[in-house]
């Protein structure tokens, strides 16, 4: 259970925001157009690179009509140099349905502009509280490192049920006549004090009641907790599926690792030329030719990834194999593992 808080966090951090808030264009004349564009562009842009991007979008397209009206071409050049394209041309089919459905103002609810294309929890949030005043929650990574610092909560913060509560919190401290500060405050404190590498304690408005820093003094900084999935790791697997008269080249895996010791078509687990693959086949005393080249297949384990591609190929003589492998003259004697399931039904067709 998370324990609950002494006082309430507004005062002290309302207070440090007049105290210290910086004069922003779009904090400045927060209109919900202007809260709208800045926000989707502070996505995934830190706030210095985004200031010239803003003033020179907003002396080209002062509206929401000249957005949604501007020529796709002009506006990706407008964005170029901030990435993430989905985010402009959401931003122009938002504007286009604002248009035709609103009469070029943004919708007044925060469900309404929720439905709107790339506008989300947060952006709604933010766009609902900064320039309309309606008291609803804005969580960003920033808010979302805050919370969990100031409730010592060391729950996964990239898990939908901690984000969940983490909001239920911040709607139980948010003021309702002064939401939008309260949000940018907290956005404000976490990017500048509150930071995810040596936060300033010593700075914090909120450092009496930070729960994170009684339990763990510096050691806060270890908070939040995001457990980061581990890659999958991508292997490049070439597969050769040689036929003779006896029935198609099967070899055993090793008897370590991943499928052990199965039953799989000659492969080798690095992406390989024809030419490597019938020396490998050569390496057996097989002397064939390709036929076919395989459709490319993947397959998904836990921990390791396939991108599978190959080839067919054909052999007069079916040669005596080495330990290891055979010629698999039916479907039933090797059970062939569901990763080559893209092959498979190609042998059965061949036998
Ligand atoms: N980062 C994203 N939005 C912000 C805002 N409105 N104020 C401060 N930092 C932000």
């Amino acid at each position: 259970m998370m324990k609950n808080l002494l006082y309430p966090i507004a005062p002290p951090l309302l207070g440090w925001f007049q105290a210290t808030r910086r004069s922003l264009p779009f904090r400045d004349d927060p209109t919900p157009y202007h809260i709208w564009v800045s926000e989707i562009m502070l996505q995934q842009t830190r706030m210095a690179a985004v200031l010239p991007y803003y003033e020179r979008f907003m002396d080209a397209l002062p509206d929401v009509h000249a957005l949604a009206a501007c020529d796709p071409e002009r506006l990706t050049k407008l964005w170029e140099g901030l990435g993430y394209y989905s985010r402009v041309r959401n931003l122009q089919k938002a504007a286009q349905v604002v248009c035709e459905q609103y009469g070029g103002e943004l919708p007044r609810t925060y469900e309404e502009l929720l439905k709107l294309p790339g506008i989300g929890a947060y952006t709604a949030g933010a766009i609902a509280s900064i320039s309309m005043g309606i008291p609803v929650p804005a969580v960003d990574g920033n808010v979302l490192r805050v919370f969990a610092r100031l409730y010592d909560d060391d729950r996964d913060v990239l898990l939908p049920e901690t984000k969940e509560d983490i909001t239920e919190r911040v709607r139980e401290q948010l003021p309702p006549d002064a939401a939008g500060d309260f949000n940018q405050a907290l956005m404000e404190l976490g990017a500048l004090v509150c930071t995810p590498r040596s936060p300033d304690c010593t700075r914090c408005p909120l450092r009496d009641l930070c729960l994170g820093m009684e339990n763990r003094g510096e050691l806060v900084e270890e908070l939040p907790v995001k457990t980061k999935k581990k890659p999958r790791t991508a292997v490049d697997v070439t597969v050769l599926l040689v036929r003779s008269p006896a029935g198609w080249l099967v070899m055993k895996r090793p008897d370590k690792g991943l499928l052990a010791g199965l039953w799989q078509p000659l492969t080798a687990e690095k992406l390989c030329t024809e030419e490597e693959m019938l020396s490998l086949a050569e390496k057996l005393g097989i002397r064939a030719e390709i036929t076919f080249p395989l459709p490319a297949a993947r397959h998904i384990f836990t921990h390791v990834e396939w991108t599978l591609c190959g080839w067919m190929a054909q052999t007069e003589e079916a040669v005596v194999l080495p330990e290891g492998y055979a010629w698999m003259g039916d479907m039933d004697t090797y059970s062939i593992p569901s990763a080559f399931r893209a092959y498979t039904p190609i042998m059965a067709d061949g036998l």
